[in-house]
């Protein structure tokens, strides 16, 4: 017998019917809440609201377990690459060598942007964000690629969805390029995705740059780790555009700026410079962690805390093993991962911390590994948006594909003035 949930308001009995998720998530189904009481709901940040049913991501906040298509995170992060996940994310299935080698060689030999396309980065000032570019140029990518723009036609979809994972990379090198006033450097189809990418960055005519297999390895991890997280603000906002029936670039546009707040994709920037902060100011973790508690002081560790992980993040744990890894190998000492682990020391063993079950996030420690990559900071939730777009896709595709598929337009409960007299401007006072 199917489950139901029972709803009582005046005299009227409602029964609820409950969705049962395959990894048990227990779901009241509230469509048909207004038509037969004229209520709606009110949750706030959307708390304790499924905006959709989804077979792409599952993520147990309370365990801290995260598995794409079902695959544990930490297998997928230590047996793949990054295009790899991507099709499983995408066409949710592993490819088999002979689909992930033409997937990868169509992905590999699109990765030049339009010529056009480059002028668009004279217009804009020096010191831009590099999100705010990123965010231009693919919403531009709506008007350079006219042909792939349906969301209808399976045919534009896969188009769009090769360009975007080929030309994403391109689009980022260049805003870092136009950032230190260095001339761009074309990609290079024969080099791997992240290869190509660091090459782009770091490249000039006159010095070619080597390509480390380590970095190559641990940004591949990076994105990897990044690549989807089921219903997050930015993946919302993508199906959310996606639902009006935008077309691909245009909701994956929205989808980085969503990213780029601090609260969501921007913390790993944001948790770098308070790194910075805390060395500069001596070090002292415990002033820091004081003042994370304080209410008044409008401080947050940055890096801490999630809406659905109350455990550490399985992510983050991946990501400080890997940076231990990388800097003992690369002999680098980074005063800003001492700093970094002695926080988490600190805050892991205070009572206001366990409490709320803020642990580490994945933007913790990330940062400290592009530091190593010689990453600048302001380009760290533009590499976040790179390892992300897969997902944004997956979701995209999946609602598009979806025979429930609905615009999305919440309700409100209205707050304000009830009908008043309009006062001709001179009459007010
Ligand atoms: N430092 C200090 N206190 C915190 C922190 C923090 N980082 N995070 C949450 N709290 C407290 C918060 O003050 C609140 O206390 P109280 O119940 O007494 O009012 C309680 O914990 C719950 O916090 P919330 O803001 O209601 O929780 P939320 O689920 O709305 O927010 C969050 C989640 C990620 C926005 C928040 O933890 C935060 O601001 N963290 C810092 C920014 C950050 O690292 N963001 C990256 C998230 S992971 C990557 C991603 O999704 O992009």
């Amino acid at each position: 017998m199917p489950e139901v949930a029972k709803l009582s308001y005046g005299d009227r009995q409602l029964d609820l019917p409950v969705h049962v998720g395959s990894e048990g998530e227990h779901a009241v189904d509230i469509s048909k809440l207004r038509a037969e009481t004229g209520l709606i709901t009110l949750d706030e940040g959307y708390v304790n609201t499924g905006a959709t049913s989804s077979a792409i991501t599952f993520l147990d906040g309370e365990t801290g377990i995260l598995r794409y298509r079902g695959y544990p995170i930490e297998s997928l992060a230590e047996h793949c690459d990054f295009l790899e996940v991507s099709y499983l994310l995408i066409y949710g299935k592993l490819p088999t060598a002979a689909e992930l080698e033409t997937f990868r060689s169509s992905i590999l030999n699109h990765s030049m942007i339009h010529e056009d396309m480059r002028s668009f980065y004279n217009s804009v000032p020096r010191d831009a964000h590099p999100m705010a570019i990123l965010a231009s140029v693919v919403g531009a990518m709506s008007a350079f690629y006219q042909d792939s723009l349906d969301p209808q036609n399976p045919r534009h979809v896969e188009v769009a969805i090769h360009r975007l994972l080929a030309k994403l990379p391109t689009i980022a090198a260049y805003s870092y390029k136009k950032s230190v006033g260095q001339p761009f450097m074309y990609p290079q189809n024969d080099l791997s995705y992240c290869g190509n990418f660091l090459r782009m960055m770091f490249a000039t005519p006159c010095e070619d740059y080597q390509i480390d297999p380590d970095y190559v390895r641990a940004l591949d991890m990076l994105f990897i780790v990044h690549a989807d997280h089921e219903q997050n603000c930015s993946t919302s906002t993508v199906r959310m555009v996606g639902s009006s029936n935008a077309n691909l670039f245009a909701s994956i546009s929205a989808g980085i700026c969503a990213l780029w707040g601090p609260l969501h994709g921007g913390a790993n920037e944001a948790c770098v410079q308070m790194l910075e902060q805390i060395l500069a100011d001596g070090g002292n973790v415990k002033k820091y962690v004081d003042m994370a508690k304080d209410k008044k002081s409008g401080f947050r560790l940055m890096g801490f805390g999630h809406r659905v992980y109350k455990n550490y993040d399985p992510r983050a744990k991946i990501i400080k093993r890997q940076c231990d890894l990388l800097l003992s190998k690369l002999r680098i000492k980074d005063p800003l991962f001492h700093v970094a682990q002695e926080l988490e020391e600190v805050a892991l063993n205070d009572s206001y911390f366990i409490e709320k079950k803020l642990y580490p996030n994945v933007d913790f420690y990330s940062g400290v590994i592009y530091r190593a990559l010689g990453i600048p900071v302001p380009m760290f939730t533009v590499l976040f948006a790179l390892g992300r777009l897969p997902g944004w896709i997956a979701h995209w595709l999946e609602m598009q594909r979806s025979d429930s598929k609905r615009l999305c337009r919440p309700r409100q409960v209205y707050t304000g003035p009830t009908e008043r007299p309009l006062v001709p401007l001179n009459e007010r006072s």
